[in-house]
């Protein structure tokens, strides 16, 4: 019998079993157990990744996206079948949401590439579920729209309004502090995070949102819709909608990653004084699409693109302000000129295009004019240094321009728990001049790069009230958080990048102008320090093996080798 050509939908071959036929006959039979009827099962097929998870608080709406993603797709002449994927939630997971970005990538791509469908709605919204979704729509080739699940509302408290996390942040600081009460501290609780959706600041996840927006996989409005809006429902449907023209006139992932869309998206990041994290996930999502991001472009980048967007935790704002001031179209407007606006999106319609002719409302209060920025230079800088030959990265935009020419002795914490152990101590032998390093927190360490960077000030000099320090690691930082604080050191301390030999009492130059970060130590000291350098042992089974045995620095994406690109 001879091959049965290829078809769309559930008349795909995705099995084999020796028996094309066979196999294709066997899944029409279990498809009419469905109850469908064949009208429908003739169709094509648009799969929804569901990412809803009851850990998963920020992909509460969920349940209600799929069905109006279903209507646009019904309406639109698809099939819509919704399938499970793994969903990250930030905080619950252990050793760190990081850990398992790659994982989610991977269970994406391999579900989209190997069930029968034609073009898909990817469902994603906290921090590592859109990356995660990106990389693997790039890898598997499909044709995919992504959609998220929005921005949660903030909430009048007190004669202020707050949200998470960069409220949480700076209330907990506070508590520490000694200046908000344990009563204040435990209402609170109920009061940051009070809708459905993401956090409510320029975070990581409204980052990469707004990302994914400008390389053209979602529409501008997309990025920052509320989650509770009706307007959140209409993006959905219109979301499935889009994945059925897809289907007709195919575009696939990769071909949005052009060099000019990924420049776009970089100015966007710079522009929005966004979040730390994002740049390690557009590395990823550059290298799935044979890219690099590279670190010394992101500085020139940066040195030209004033920060425009003033949301919380760069300005005031929260995104519900960001969508109502005229959100991505009034920003994109704004930074035409530095835009390449040939890039295309899904529906092949360029980013011209797509920002309009300049005929919107835009509230100047959150969205500035070019004459007027938050910042007349981008929100991150990337240093280099002895202490960083491969790169870090330094959040100007949340940090203390006082601090930052600093040379200083360090504080070294060995990892999290020696972090612990010690921060508080009242005996800690610290000043405010002082550095603070953590160390072996990288991608490639038992504690997966999780969000610890932003190093809680210790306890004794927090009631003094000391607000900032100059604090580094190999880790990463919340979107949310704010300080000088300098992250994703390369090679990290795990692989014995020079922050392995980093010791309490060595001397550290921090130069934000010359962007520079060094450890100043002798040469022969660091070379006895390297000789008496272990490596930690390596997991023995399971994922964290597999994260060990294949890991990538931060510059490149912490991605797996063998899911990149070059699959090295
Ligand atoms: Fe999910 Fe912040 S915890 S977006
Ligand atoms: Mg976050």
């Amino acid at each position: 019998m001879t091959n049965t050509p290829r078809k769309l939908g559930l008349a795909r071959n995705t099995s084999n079993y020796g028996d094309r036929d066979f196999a294709l006959y066997l899944r029409k039979t279990f498809a009419k157990s469905m109850g469908y009827s064949q009208a429908m099962l003739d169709r094509p097929v648009v799969g929804i990744a569901d990412t809803a998870s009851d850990y998963n608080n920020c992909h509460r709406t969920i349940p209600e996206l799929v069905e109006a993603v279903k209507r646009g797709v019904l309406a639109a002449g698809g099939l819509p079948l919704a399938f499970p994927t793994i969903s990250i939630c930030e905080p619950s997971l252990s050793p760190c949401s990081m850990h398992y970005r790659n994982l989610m990538a991977l269970d994406t791509e391999t579900m989209l590439a190997n069930q029968p469908m034609d073009a898909a709605v990817l469902i994603g919204g906290c921090d590592k579920t859109v990356p995660a979704q990106l990389m693997a729509a790039i890898s598997s080739g499909t044709p995919s729209v992504m959609l998220v699940t929005g921005p949660m509302l903030a909430q009048a408290f007190e004669g202020e309004r707050l949200s998470a996390c960069t409220d949480c942040r700076r209330y907990w600081a506070r508590y520490r502090a000694g200046e908000v009460s344990e009563e204040k501290i435990n209402t609170l609780e109920g009061k940051l995070a009070t809708t459905a959706g993401t956090c409510g600041v320029m975070g990581t996840a409204s980052t990469m949102a707004c990302l994914a927006a400008t390389l053209g996989f979602m529409p501008l409005d997309a990025a920052s819709a509320p989650a509770v809006h009706a307007d959140r429902l209409r993006i959905a449907e219109e979301a499935g909608a889009q994945a059925v023209r897809l289907i007709h006139k195919p575009v696939t992932p990769l071909s949005l990653m052009s060099q000019g869309n990924l420049d776009n998206a970089v100015r966007v990041l710079l522009a929005i004084g966004g979040s730390t994290n994002a740049i390690v996930h557009l590395a990823a999502i550059a290298g799935r699409a044979g890219l690099s991001l590279d670190l010394k472009r992101l500085d020139a980048l940066s040195e030209e693109t004033p920060v425009l967007v003033d949301l919380k935790p760069t300005g005031e704002g929260y995104m519900e302000d960001f969508h109502s001031a005229g959100g991505m179209q009034a920003l994109l407007w704004e930074l035409r000129d530095l835009l390449d606006l040939g890039a295309l999106d899904l529906d092949g319609v360029t980013l011209g295009e797509r920002i309009g002719d300049g005929d919107h409302y835009v509230n100047r209060k959150i969205v500035r004019a070019r004459g007027e920025p938050v910042s007349p230079v981008g929100g991150l800088v990337a240093l280099h240094g002895s202490l960083a030959p491969e790169g870090a990265i330094l959040k100007r935009s949340a940090a203390t321009p006082a601090l930052f020419e600093t040379e200083a002795r360090c504080m070294v914490f060995d990892g999290l728990e020696d972090l612990a152990n010690r921060i508080d101590d009242p005996d800690l032998d610290v000043t405010p001049q002082d550095i603070l390093v953590l160390k072996n927190v990288g991608p490639r360490s038992p504690a997966g790069m999780p969000e610890a960077g932003y190093l809680p000030i210790p306890k004794k000099l927090a009631r003094q009230g000391v607000k900032d320090m100059v604090r580094m690691s190999d880790c990463r930082m919340s979107g949310t958080a704010f300080g000088t604080i300098v992250l994703h050191i390369a090679p990290e301390a795990s692989v014995g990048g020079p922050l392995a030999l980093v010791q309490t009492g060595d001397r550290i130059r921090l130069s934000v102008k010359e962007r520079r970060l060094d450890l100043l130590v002798e040469e022969s000291v660091l070379a006895e320090r390297r000789a008496a350098w272990r490596e930690a042992p390596a997991p023995k089974r399971g994922w964290d093996r597999l994260v060990h045995e294949q890991v990538t620095q931060a510059p490149l994406g912490a991605d797996l080798r063998f899911l990149t690109a070059s699959g090295e």
